[in-house]
């Protein structure tokens, strides 16, 4: 499953005035990007995501303060610390994905490869185990 999730590193172009990091679609990530959406003011209790999607892929990336993501394919799961604006973490399709522990200043930027289509999102977690027993 870890393979599958990777962990991405971007580079710093920055200098003395400050840091800057670009993000090229199908080049620093594995998709050309459709879609950019942020989530903050969500707060330390509260999880979110709770879906796997049948289309498309994501990046996730805090950046600004930090959260965690659980990663599953209903078998494997792993945890993400996202906590640097130069990380981030790629989810494939069909993964299943649960966002938690904001800080108060967290702000997770997504960038997806698909424009938004509410049809193809998985929100029942036993309708996905059952879809990936398969
Ligand atoms: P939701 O999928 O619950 O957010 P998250 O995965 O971050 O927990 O989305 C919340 C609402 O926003 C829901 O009504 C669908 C809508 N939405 C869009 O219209 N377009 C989008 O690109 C996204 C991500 C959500």
């Amino acid at each position: 499953l870890k393979e599958k999730c990777p962990i991405l590193q971007f580079s710093n172009l920055g200098d003395e005035r400050g840091k800057l990091v670009v993000i090229e679609g199908a080049q620093a990530i594995p998709f050309d990007i459709k879609r950019v959406f942020y989530i903050y003011d969500s707060d330390s209790m509260v999880v979110r995501g709770q879906h796997a999607n049948r289309e498309s892929e994501f990046v996730l990336i805090n950046v600004a303060g930090h959260s965690k993501v659980r990663i599953t394919d209903g078998k494997e799961e792993f945890v993400v610390s996202l906590d640097k604006p130069m990380m981030g973490v790629y989810i494939p399709k069909m993964i299943w994905k649960d966002m938690y522990e904001f800080s108060s200043d967290s702000v997770l930027l997504v960038l997806a490869s698909t424009h938004y289509d509410g049809g193809e999102y998985i929100r029942n977690y036993d309708d996905y185990l059952k879809e990936m027993a398969n």
